[in-house]
C-alpha cells in the first residue's frame, strides 16, 4: 500500500483509539511508518489531521477493533478505556490489545483479566516520555503481559520508542 507519507509497504494494520495529545501522537508514528492505521475518538473532530494524512476513521469502536489484530488504546483512566473497550463486543476476541493509558497496577489487572474473559491478548505499557517523544529512538516504554504476545509486535510497539520493552509477564505489578 502506498501512504500519504510515500511509503510502500505491507505492514500490519493498527488501530488507535483515543486521540488526545499522546493517542494522537501514537497514531501519527504508526501513519508514519507505513501502517494502515484506523483511528476513534470520542470527539470525532480529533481524527481531522490524522485522517487527512491517511487514517481510516472508524464510526464505532467495533469498526475500530474490527480493523486489524493490533489496538492501541490511550485515554485518560481506565475505568473509561474499559468502557470503551466493552462497546467493541465481541468483535475484541482474537484481538491484541495494547492499553497505554496511565493508572494503577490494580487497574491493569483488573482490565487485563476482563481482556483475558473476552479472549483477548492483552498488553499493559507504560509511556516514559511526553507526547513529542513518541517514536524516538530513545524514549521508553515499559510493557507487562505475555511475552509470546510482545514478541509478535514488538518491531510495531518499538516504532514509538526504541528503548523500554516487555518488563513483567503480567500487566501491573503484583503486590501494588
Ligand atoms: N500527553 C502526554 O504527554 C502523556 C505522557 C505520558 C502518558 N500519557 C498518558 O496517556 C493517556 C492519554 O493522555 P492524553 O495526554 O492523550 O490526554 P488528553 O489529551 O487529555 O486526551 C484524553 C483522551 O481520553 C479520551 N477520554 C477521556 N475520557 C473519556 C471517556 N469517558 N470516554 C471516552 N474517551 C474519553 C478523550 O476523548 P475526547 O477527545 O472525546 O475528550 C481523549 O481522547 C493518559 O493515561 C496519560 O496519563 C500522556
Amino acid at each position: 500500500m502506498t501512504t500519504t507519507s510515500g511509503n510502500t509497504s505491507t505492514r500490519s494494520a493498527v488501530t488507535v483509539i483515543g486521540l488526545g495529545e499522546m493517542g494522537s501522537a501514537l497514531a501519527g508514528v504508526f501513519l508514519d511508518s507505513g501502517h494502515p492505521t484506523t483511528v476513534w475518538n470520542r470527539t470525532p473532530g480529533k481524527a481531522d489531521a490524522l485522517v487527512a494524512k491517511g487514517a481510516r476513521w472508524a464510526a464505532t469502536v467495533r469498526d475500530a477493533v474490527a480493523a486489524g489484530p493490533l489496538v492501541i488504546i490511550s485515554v485518560k483512566g481506565n475505568a473509561a478505556a474499559r468502557r470503551i473497550l466493552e462497546s467493541a463486543g465481541d468483535a475484541l476476541a482474537g484481538r491484541a490489545v495494547v492499553n497505554l493509558t496511565d493508572g494503577t497496577s490494580a487497574e491493569a489487572r483488573a482490565v487485563a483479566e476482563w481482556a483475558a474473559d473476552q479472549g483477548t491478548e492483552y498488553l499493559h505499557g507504560q509511556i516514559m516520555t511526553i507526547a513529542p517523544g513518541v517514536g524516538h529512538p530513545e524514549t521508553v516504554v515499559f510493557y507487562g503481559g505475555a511475552g509470546a504476545v510482545y514478541d509478535r509486535y514488538r518491531s510495531t510497539l518499538r516504532l514509538l520508542g526504541g528503548r523500554g520493552g516487555l518488563i513483567a509477564a503480567g500487566a501491573g505489578i503484583p503486590a501494588l
